[in-house]
C-alpha cells in the first residue's frame, strides 16, 4: 500500500504570499482564480525587483563586459532551474517565451508540415491560446485541424485514437482542462502518437501549479507553460522540446539572437540559425523574469509535491460536494476528472440563477469578504459550445487555498441560490 502523503501545510505558504492578507475594497480576499493566475510570493517578487536592479544589464550572448557575463550566468542558471523541474535532459532544451500562447504559437508557426502528413489533432477542450493558433495554421493552408471531442468530462480517448492515423503530423492537447479539470494520460497518447508517427504537444498551462512533469517520462516532443500560473511573473513561459525536435522548428519569430550569421545568398540577406535554444528567442531576454521564475520554482520544490496534490485534490473533492447540494446549480464535467486537476466550475440549473449574478454577489453581498472566482467561457470557446453553456463560474485553486475558502464558497452558493430561486 502507497504510504498517505504527508499533509500540506496550507498555512505556511499563505504567509509566502502577501496579496492573500491585503483588503481589496475594505474586504478580506477569498481567492480562488488561480486558473487565471496564481498569486506572487514575496520572494519571487523581490527577485524580479533585485534583478531590474542589480542585474539590469543585457545578457542573453550580446554584450560581453563584466556586468553583461554575471547577467547571463544568471539567466543560464535559471534555464538549469526550469530544466531540472521537468527533469529535462538538457538546459538547452528549455525556450524561454512570454508564456504558454507563445510557446505554442512557435509549435504552430514553425511546423515542417510536409508531403500527406498535414493534420493536426486538438482536443475540443482547449484553451484558446493552444486552439486558435492551429486554426490560423490551417486558415493558412498548412495543415487540416481534426477535433478531439469531450465526452463524460474527459477528453474521448477512444475517439482520439481515431482521429490519429498516417495523416496525422501533430497531436495539440492541454494535459489538465481549465475548465473540466482532469489529467491526460501523457504517457498512453504518447504511444498512441509514437504507433502512428505524429509529433505531441502538450499544454501544460493548468497542470504543472499541483502536479510535477516528467517531461522525458511523458513522451511529449513538446511541452509549453507559463510562469505566472505557478507563481512566477508575467510575460514569461517555457517551450520545452529536445535538441532534435526544437531544432526542426522554423524559427517562427525572428530577430536578434538568433543567427550565427547573416550572409549573401545569391545577393540575399539570408540567416544562418542557431541551434536552440536561441533559434526561438528573439530579442533580448526577459532576464529578470527567468531569475524571478527560479525563486518560484524553488518555493514549489520546497513543498512536497504528493502532499500539494493530495491538498489542492481535497479542496477540489470538498467544493464538487458543495455544488452538489446546491440543486439550482450543477457541476459541469465528472466528479473524479476534476479531482485530477485543480479546479470546478458550475453552471445554471435553474432560470433564476444567473452565473453573472453570482459572480456579483461573490464580489458585493458577503459580509467582509469577496470570493475572486472567475464567470465566463474562459477562453475555451469550443467546449462551452460543445456543451451547449453559455457560460460557467470556475473556482480554481492553489496550494495557499484552504477548505475553509472552499467551505466559504459553498455557502455563498447556498446563500445566493436561496435569495435569487427559492
Ligand atoms: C489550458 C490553458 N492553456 C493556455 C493558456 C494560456 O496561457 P497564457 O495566457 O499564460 O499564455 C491558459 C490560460 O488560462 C490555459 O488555461
Amino acid at each position: 500500500m502507497k504510504p498517505a502523503p504527508a499533509v500540506f501545510d496550507a498555512a505556511a505558504a499563505r504567509a509566502e504570499f502577501p496579496a492573500l492578507s491585503r483588503k481589496v475594497g475594505g474586504k478580506a480576499m477569498v481567492y480562488l482564480d488561480n486558473a487565471c493566475t496564481a498569486l506572487k510570493s514575496a520572494r519571487m517578487s523581490r527577485t524580479l525587483a533585485e534583478a531590474h536592479e542589480l542585474w539590469g544589464s543585457c545578457g542573453g550572448k550580446r554584450s560581453t563586459h563584466l556586468l553583461a557575463q554575471e547577467v547571463e550566468e544568471r539567466f543560464q542558471a535559471a534555464r538549469s532551474a526550469v530544466a531540472a523541474f521537468l527533469n529535462a535532459e538538457r538546459p538547452d532544451d528549455v525556450v524561454f517565451t512570454s508564456g504558454t500562447t507563445e510557446g505554442v504559437n512557435l509549435v504552430a508557426r514553425g511546423f515542417a508540415f510536409q508531403g500527406p502528413r498535414r493534420e493536426v489533432v486538438v482536443g475540443a477542450w482547449e484553451h484558446n491560446s493552444a486552439l486558435l493558433p492551429f486554426v490560423e495554421a490551417e486558415r493558412r493552408g498548412e495543415c487540416v485541424l481534426r477535433v478531439c471531442p469531450v465526452r463524460a468530462g474527459r477528453l474521448d480517448l477512444d475517439a482520439l485514437e481515431g482521429l490519429i492515423g498516417d495523416k496525422t503530423a501533430l497531436v495539440a492537447l492541454a494535459r489538465s482542462s481549465n475548465v473540466l479539470g482532469g489529467a491526460l494520460p501523457a504517457a498512453q497518447v504518447s504511444k498512441m502518437c509514437r504507433r502512428r508517427g505524429a509529433r505531441l504537444l502538450l499544454d501544460d498551462a493548468q497542470f504543472l501549479s499541483s502536479h510535477r512533469e516528467d517531461v522525458r517520462a511523458s513522451g511529449a516532443d513538446f511541452v509549453v507553460f507559463s510562469a505566472h500560473k505557478l507563481g512566477g511573473p508575467f510575460g514569461l513561459g517555457v517551450l520545452w522540446g529536445e535538441e532534435r525536435a526544437l531544432n526542426a522548428l522554423r524559427p517562427a519569430k525572428v530577430g536578434g539572437g538568433t543567427v550565427k550569421d547573416v550572409v549573401l545568398d545569391g545577393g540575399r540577406p539570408t540567416p544562418v540559425w542557431l541551434d536552440a535554444p536561441m533559434r526561438h528567442e528573439a530579442g533580448v531576454p526577459n532576464i529578470p523574469g527567468a531569475l524571478a521564475f527560479a525563486e518560484a520554482l524553488a518555493l514549489l520544490d520546497s513543498w512536497d509535491p504528493a502532499a500539494v496534490r493530495a491538498h489542492v485534490a481535497g479542496l477540489v473533492r470538498r467544493t464538487v460536494t458543495g455544488i452538489a447540494r446546491v440543486a439550482e446549480a450543477a457541476l459541469v464535467g465528472d466528479p473524479a476528472a476534476l479531482e485530477e486537476g485543480s479546479l470546478a466550475a458550475l453552471r445554471s440549473a435553474h432560470p433564476s440563477f444567473s452565473v453573472k449574478d453570482f459572480n456579483l454577489y461573490l464580489n458585493h453581498e458577503l459580509p467582509g469578504r469577496f470570493v475572486a472566482a472567475r464567470a465566463g467561457e474562459h477562453c475555451a470557446h469550443l467546449l462551452h459550445a460543445s456543451l451547449g453553456l453559455k457560460e460557467t463560474l470556475r473556482v480554481s485553486f492553489f496550494a495557499y487555498n484552504t477548505a475553509e475558502e472552499t467551505d466559504l464558497f459553498c455557502a455563498a452558493l447556498e446563500g445566493y441560490a436561496k435569495e435569487a430561486c427559492r
